[in-house]
């Protein structure tokens, strides 16, 4: 039998700004239900992968899936409504707007919407504004930000900061989480809270894609990795298998000492 097809499939996917190669020839399978751990030092490509995956960018050339799903003629909007959901590496809330109000703004996943809104009308947008509500509410909860619903984000701490964006990101329930160096700068309780999310969410099916640059977050969570240098995945395997090649050590930590 045929192995079950990845929710998010890269084929052959270049891209280039000016003369600047970002994306050369880039595969790559992610899975429901695992964590992949994405490396390389900055300048790589990372970012730039999940914006192609996003649709933020536009491959020249290659293609990008979901399920069997081609996407280069999706735009970036309706990707989110289809389940590809993101967090931003400068998180990106709207600064004016309270918490709870940055989560009820955020791009969700609507099933459905046109069918049963053209159906049922009214009401059926007061039981969703309702049901979101309720969704932000329990994702706060999670969070530990219940008390930091009212607040807008310069009132929080950094850390709260990045979770209340990662918060946001959880309004979209899709298949798919991409999450852009969701470590980079938290410690303590913070970093305790995402690590048990990043879980949960690949526990309850959902494919997660982390960058990130914290070594020991990724070979706690993840599965499997890949290794980006020059806008090229140079590697895959374990974190082990990458730790012990010494490409990823010369490439990226700079040579063995
Ligand atoms: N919108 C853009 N226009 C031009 N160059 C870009 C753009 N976005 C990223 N780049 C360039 O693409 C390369 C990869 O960047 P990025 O994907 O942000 O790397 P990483 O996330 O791995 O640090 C860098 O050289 C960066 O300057
Ligand atoms: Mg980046």
């Amino acid at each position: 039998m045929n192995a079950p097809r990845a929710a998010i499939r890269v084929t052959d996917v270049s891209k280039r700004f000016g003369g600047i190669v970002v994306a050369e020839n880039v595969n790559l399978e992610l899975r429901s239900g695992e964590i992949l751990g994405l490396i390389g030092p900055n300048g790589a490509g990372k970012t730039t992968l999940f914006n192609l995956i996003c649709g933020i960018h536009t491959p020249d050339s290659g293609e990008i899936w979901l399920r069997d799903q081609p996407l280069s003629r999706v735009p970036v909007y309706r990707r989110a409504r289809l389940g590809i959901a993101r967090t931003w590496q400068n998180i990106r809330l709207f600064p004016t707007l309270s918490v709870i109000d940055n989560l009820l703004m955020g791009p969700r996943r609507y099933p459905g919407e046109a069918l049963l809104a053209g159906i049922f009308g009214a009401r059926t947008r007061r039981a969703d504004a309702q049901a979101a509500r309720e969704r932000a509410e329990e994702i706060l909860a999670r969070m530990g930000l219940s008390d930091a619903r009212d607040k807008t984000p310069a009132e929080l701490p950094f850390g709260q900061q990045k979770l209340a964006g990662m918060a946001r990101t959880l309004m979209n329930d899709g298949e798919v989480l991409l999450l852009d160096e969701p470590m980079a700068g938290v410690e303590g309780q913070v970093y305790e809270t995402i690590r048990q999310v990043v879980r949960d969410e690949a526990s309850a099916g959902r494919a997660v894609c982390i960058v990130e640059h914290n070594v020991s977050f990724i070979r706690d969570l993840c599965t499997r990795a890949v290794f980006m240098f020059n806008g090229c995945i140079e590697q895959s395997g374990t974190m082990e298998e990458l730790l012990a090649s010494d490409k990823l050590a010369e490439l990226y930590f700079g040579g063995r000492s």
